[in-house]
């Protein structure tokens, strides 16, 4: 299996949840390679997530929007990048019913512009983050990578559309890329909208679960630390052209998971459990369920190291000692239906 030899390395959304790991993880076990952060340091993101890596002298943080061509064609020219990861992303579903132009704005025309540029410097890597979610509602197989891309919410829409771009490229100018599709990831650091930290904040504030519609939506969960891995080996090994899910079979129902967080912090089950529980209304579209193949992604070389327990009790620690002073507000987010406000 050939091996790919990255040197410098941009990672944009670097200071959001799945970006900041994967730039710990790397910059911190690969200290021969540069890496630089890019950001616009949007509401979910926070800067804690690469205060460790400030000081070390492969690495390096830029503030900027990846819709904005020139900074990042100079960004790539000056610290001769070869290689590109692109996490950066409107990443909030409730959010883009809301405000859906800004989905495609920044998960669109930024990753448009971010291929651009990278194809006039001739950067040899680009992994291209996307989701589960393209696919659409699976009713009870898990995808495979060629799956026809069937996407139902706004936020899922932005990122097919913004796979399309990426595929073009690679047909047109045979462009390096790789697309990634994860499932739902969960762990430490996540920006309370999503449902995990959401469900574990809301609790340990003393509120009840909230659940959207009669809570029978099924989604799985992969492990921050787990997706970090994976994003390593598909650096290093992954094929360019090809699109890798990254998932796990770790599949509850929405109900499901808030009694397990319940189980967890407050020791209840049975009728116990379901007065945590409040239900609100549903959104206006909520996919039944997301399911992947991951057969591809193992087959690489990658296997999960944490089950959903494990990774759960990690988390739910992180957030009860760490969580007040990671963001610079978060409370808002732990609204049924939360959504920042926006001035654009
Ligand atoms: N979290 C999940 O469960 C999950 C699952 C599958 C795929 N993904 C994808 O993974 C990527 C990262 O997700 P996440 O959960 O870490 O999201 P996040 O919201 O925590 O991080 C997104 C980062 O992008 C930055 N950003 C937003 N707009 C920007 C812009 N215009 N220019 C520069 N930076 C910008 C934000 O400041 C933030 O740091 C996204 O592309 C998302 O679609 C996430």
């Amino acid at each position: 299996m050939s091996f790919y030899e990255a040197k410098a390395i941009l990672i944009t959304g670097g200071t959001g949840f799945i970006g900041g790991e994967v730039s710990r993880h790397l910059t911190i076990k690969y200290p021969e390679k540069f890496f630089v952060v890019y950001d616009k340091l949007e509401y979910s993101s926070s800067i804690n997530n690469i205060k460790g890596l400030l000081k070390l002298p492969n690495f390096k943080f830029i503030k900027g929007d990846i819709q904005n061509y020139d900074l990042v064609l100079s960004i790539l020219e000056i610290f001769k990048i070869d290689t590109l990861l692109n996490f950066a992303a409107q990443s909030h579903v409730d959010l883009s019913f809301k405000n859906s132009l800004e989905f495609t704005k920044t998960n669109v025309l930024g990753t448009h512009v971010l291929l651009e540029a990278a194809r006039k410097v001739q950067v040899k890597r680009f992994i291209h983050v996307s989701t589960d979610e393209v696919y659409g509602d699976i009713p009870d197989d898990s995808a495979k990578e060629t799956r026809t891309l069937d996407p139902t919410n706004p936020y899922a829409f932005s990122k097919a559309a913004a796979e399309l771009v990426v595929k073009a490229y690679i047909k047109s100018f045979q462009f390096p890329a790789i697309i990634t599709r994860g499932n739902n990831v969960y762990g430490p650091r996540q920006f309370p909208e999503k449902v995990i930290p959401k469900f574990i904040l809301r609790l340990l504030h003393g509120m009840k679960c909230c659940i959207h519609g009669k809570g029978n939506a099924r989604r799985t969960y992969v492990y921050i630390s787990d997706v970090a891995d994976a994003f390593d080996l598909i650096i290093h090994r992954g094929k360019i052209h090809e699109v890798y899910n990254v998932g796990s079979f770790e599949e509850y129902t929405i109900k499901e998971l808030a009694l397990i967080v319940i189980n967890k912090i407050h020791g209840v089950e049975g009728e116990a459990a379901e007065t945590y529980i409040e239900y609100v209304k549903d959104r206006l579209i909520n996919d039944q369920r997301y399911s992947v193949s991951t057969e591809k992604l193992a087959n690489l070389g990658w296997q999960a190291q944490h089950d959903f327990e494990q990774g759960l009790e990690k988390t739910i620690e992180w957030y009860k000692h760490e969580a007040n002073d990671w963001w610079s507000e978060y409370e808002y987010a732990l609204a049924a239906h939360s959504a920042a406000q926006y001035t654009c």
